[in-house]
């Protein structure tokens, strides 16, 4: 069987960022004048009062700092809260095109390909900007790529899902040159007025092409070695926005039209399922902790992290083996584990293997097990 690797990787991220702190200067302003506006209701207990949010709890419950937007000034008004993104004319690239080219021209590049060669492009993402013609089809287009583009959805744990099709594509031959891209505008579809999920997303976007290992022109290859993918349906993430909104107008503009968690019920289910996931995904293939080296895993929480990477290795990782980029990035969805390899795989010797691990809303959770070659 042939072996399928992952040749080239990009990332793009919009131009502006959102520290915790200005986030928090937003978001208890809008307490503030919510309060006042409903001092009378809040007075009678017809109404919960609001209450601010911290910088200090953001960094320590989740370990984001910053996140990077497509809009700022929207998020940051406290009588908007959100981003103003504006609908494009048909004839420009829509937001989640933009970004995604830029990603792939930047993995193309490091692939030693141009956009020609490239016969299939799978795009991943948690919330599609429109229903149709695909997104996928005019990141083909802008590119030059021919064959064939969809768009996929499985929430956070879009990319792997998709590097598990694209790998699955190339092996079986329906595709020879294949662009996983992930466009993740998270922003969108966050509740910037809710205090329990508000710093969570951040916006960004990563890029990998996956080609036949023989068949590659790339000084940078990592052989796919398995793929896993496996979801378990829960309520605990939910976002209820939909077309047939607009059926029920009354009910168009309620918070479950928005991202919706438990987040603590999420943290207590995931770690287990993650770390035993993984655990069983490197056994498969007669991996141990100790011949692994890295671990690039889904970027929602870094608490959550520490703890999935203590219970797969047997005890605390370093910044190294398990790297964090929510730091500076938050939560990017189905990006963030592709980011996290993106930034953090050069210094890796040949031979060395590492595991690509998302999980999310589903539950989905999907790994990619590599091998520097
Ligand atoms: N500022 C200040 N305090 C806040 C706050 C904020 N923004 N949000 C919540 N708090 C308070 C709560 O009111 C609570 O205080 P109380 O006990 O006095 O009521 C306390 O902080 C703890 O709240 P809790 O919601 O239990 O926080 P947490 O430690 O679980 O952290 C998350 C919240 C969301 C960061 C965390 O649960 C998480 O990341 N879970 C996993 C989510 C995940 O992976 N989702 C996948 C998405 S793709």
């Amino acid at each position: 069987m042939s072996a399928i690797a992952i040749t080239g990787s990009g990332v793009s991220v919009p131009d502006f960022t959102i520290t915790n702190e200005e986030l928090c200067v937003a978001f208890n302003q809008y307490v503030r004048l919510f309060n006042e506006e409903n001092a009378a209701a809040i007075e009678a207990g017809d109404v919960t009062e609001l209450r601010e949010s911290t910088a200090d709890f953001i960094e320590n419950a989740s370990g984001m700092k910053q996140r990077y937007v497509v809009n700022k000034s929207g998020i940051m008004d406290p009588k908007i809260m959100r981003p103003v993104i504006h609908q494009r004319p048909n004839t420009e690239l829509c937001h989640q095109a933009e970004l995604s080219v830029k990603a792939c021209e930047q993995a193309l590049a490091q692939a030693g390909r141009v956009g020609e060669d490239v016969d299939m492009v799978l795009l991943a993402t948690s919330n599609m900007q429109r229903a149709y013609p695909a997104v996928a089809m005019e990141v083909q287009h802008a590119l030059g790529a021919r064959g064939f583009a969809y768009d996929m959805n499985v929430a956070c744990s879009s990319g792997t899902f998709a590097i598990q099709a694209a790998a699955d594509a190339v092996r079986a031959g329906s595709a020879r040159c294949a662009i996983v891209v992930v466009p993740e505008i998270m922003s969108g579809h966050l509740n910037w007025r809710d205090r329990d999920s508000h710093f969570i997303f951040g916006d960004g976007c990563a890029a990998f092409i996956i080609e036949r290992l023989e068949e590659s022109n790339s000084e940078n290859l990592w052989e796919i070695r398995g793929t896993r993918a496996l979801t378990q349906y829960s309520h605990n993430i939910r976002n209820n926005g939909s077309y047939l909104g607009r059926c029920e107008p009354e009910r168009r503009d309620e918070a479950d039209k928005l991202f919706t968690q438990q987040g603590r019920k999420v943290f207590k289910d995931i770690v287990p399922l993650a770390a035993n996931f993984i655990k069983d995904h490197m056994t498969s293939l007669d991996l141990s902790p100790e011949t692994v080296s890295r671990y690039w895993l889904h970027q929602a929480n870094a608490n959550m992290n520490r703890l999935i990477a203590r219970r797969v290795v047997g005890r605390d990782t370093t910044p190294q083996e398990a790297p964090t980029i929510l730091d500076r990035y938050a939560n990017t969805a189905g990006a963030g584990s592709m980011i996290a390899f993106h930034l953090h795989n050069e210094d890796m010797e040949k031979g060395a293997s590492g595991v690509l691990c998302s999980f999310g809303a589903g539950y989905s959770i999907g790994s990619v097990i590599l091998r520097r070659v």
